[in-house]
C-alpha cells in the first residue's frame, strides 16, 4: 500500500476518480491545475510584504469594492491557468462581471469553473490568512460555447468543490461528493500531501462567527438567537466563543475542524447579506455537507436555490449541523 504520508493531491484525485467507472481524467486534470494556480498565487502572497503587490490597485470591481492588488492577480493567474487546460467551457470569477468565455484558439472542456480568487482582502495587508475558493459544475447548455445558463445552476449540482487557504501553512481542501480531504502544500518538494483525510465536522461546536458590528441591523429572531449563545442556558450550558477573523476562508476552516457556526445574516440595510450565493456559499455549503454539517440562508437549503444571476449574495449560516438546525428554529420563531 502507497505510504500514506506521501499521498500527494493528484494521486489522491486519481484514486478518487477511478471509484467512478465512467470518468475520464478530465477531472483530475482539472483539480491539478486547480492546486497549481493556488501554488503560483500562494508565492506572491508569502511575498507580499516585500515586493509592490499589496495595497489596491485604484480600480473598482463588479462588486463595488476597491481591488486589491493581490486580487487581481490571484485573479489573473486562475485565468491564465486554466482557460488553457483544454477542460472548461466557461469561468466565472468575483472579479468580473460577466462570465469569461475560453479564447476561440483553445480546446473546451466539459467543466464550468467558478470561483472568488482571494477572499478576505481586506485583511490582505495586515497579514491575517486570506483563501481562493472554487466551484466546478458540468456543463449544462448545447453547442460548443459555454453559456451564463451553465453557471447558474443550483449548489446540489457541484460535481466538485473547495478551497486554498493562505495561512500558517497552505492547505487545499476538496471534495467530489465522497468526503472532504484536507492537504498541505510542503513547499520543499511543492506538492500537497495529504494531511486531513475524511474530514468531519462536530455535530456542535462552542464557536460562532459573526459580525457582531452588524447586530443593531438583525432581526430580533436572530438577536435572540444571539443572546441566547452568549448565554449559559444554551445546549452547551455556557457561552459560546466569539471568533471572527473577517476572511470566510479562514474562519469557515477553523470551524469546519473544531465545530461551530458562521453568519452572515441578511440585515435591515443588506437584505441578502454580503457573501455571494456562486463562489462562496455553494462550494462551502458542498464542502461542509460533505463533512456532515449544515448550510442554510435561516429557510431552506442554500444549496437548492436556483440562481438569478452570476454576483447575487445571500444569507449564510453554515457550520455544524445541530449549530445551524438552532439558528433556523429561531429565526423561524419556532424557539
Ligand atoms: P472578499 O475578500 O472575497 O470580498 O470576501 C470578503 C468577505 C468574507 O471573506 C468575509 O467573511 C466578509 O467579507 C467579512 O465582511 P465584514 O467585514 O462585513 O464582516
Ligand atoms: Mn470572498
Ligand atoms: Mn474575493
Amino acid at each position: 500500500m502507497f505510504p500514506k504520508k506521501y499521498m500527494t493531491l493528484s494521486r489522491h484525485i486519481r484514486e478518487e476518480e477511478r471509484r467512478y467507472p465512467s470518468a475520464t481524467g478530465v477531472f483530475s486534470n482539472l483539480l491539478d491545475h486547480l492546486a497549481l494556480a493556488g501554488k503560483l498565487i500562494v508565492r506572491e502572497v508569502n511575498k507580499a510584504g516585500l515586493v509592490d503587490i499589496l495595497g489596491l490597485t485604484g480600480e473598482m470591481n463588479v462588486q463595488g469594492e476597491e481591488v486589491q492588488k493581490l486580487d487581481d492577480f490571484a485573479h489573473q493567474m486562475m485565468v491564465k491557468m486554466l482557460d488553457h487546460s483544454g477542460l472548461l467551457s466557461s469561468m466565472a470569477s468575483e472579479e468580473v462581471e460577466d462570465i469569461i468565455p475560453i479564447p476561440p484558439d483553445m480546446q473546451r472542456g466539459p467543466y464550468v469553473l467558478l470561483f472568488d480568487p482571494l477572499d478576505g482582502s481586506s485583511n490582505i495587508d495586515a497579514n491575517v490568512s486570506i483563501g481562493t475558493i472554487f466551484s466546478i459544475l458540468k456543463k449544462v447548455s448545447a453547442g460548443e460555447e459555454g453559456v451564463l445558463e451553465d453557471c447558474l445552476q443550483p449548489g446540489c449540482r457541484q460535481v466538485a468543490a473547495g478551497y486554498i487557504i493562505y495561512g500558517s501553512s497552505t492547505m487545499l481542501v476538496y471534495t467530489t461528493g465522497n468526503g472532504v480531504h484536507g492537504f498541505t502544500l510542503d513547499p520543499s518538494v511543492g506538492e500537497f500531501l495529504l494531511s486531513h483525510p475524511d474530514i468531519r465536522i462536530p455535530k456542535r461546536g462552542k464557536i460562532f462567527s459573526v459580525n457582531l458590528g452588524n447586530f443593531r441591523r438583525y432581526d430580533e429572531r436572530l438577536q435572540n438567537y444571539i443572546r441566547y449563545l452568549m448565554g449559559e442556558e444554551n445546549a452547551i450550558g455556557q457561552p459560546y466563543s466569539l471568533r471572527y477573523i473577517g476572511s470566510l476562508v479562514a474562519d469557515f476552516h477553523r470551524n469546519l475542524l473544531y465545530g461551530g457556526i458562521f453568519m452572515y445574516p441578511g440585515d435591515s440595510k443588506n437584505k441578502n447579506g454580503k457573501l455571494r450565493l456562486l463562489y462562496e456559499a455553494n462550494p462551502l455549503g458542498m464542502v461542509v455537507e460533505q463533512a456532515g454539517g449544515k448550510i442554510s440562508n435561516g429557510w431552506e437549503s442554500i444549496l437548492e436555490i436556483q440562481p438569478r444571476e452570476l454576483h447575487q449574495r445571500v444569507p449564510l449560516f453554515i457550520g455544524s449541523h445541530d449549530d445551524v438546525m438552532e439558528a433556523e428554529e429561531f429565526i423561524q420563531g419556532k424557539r
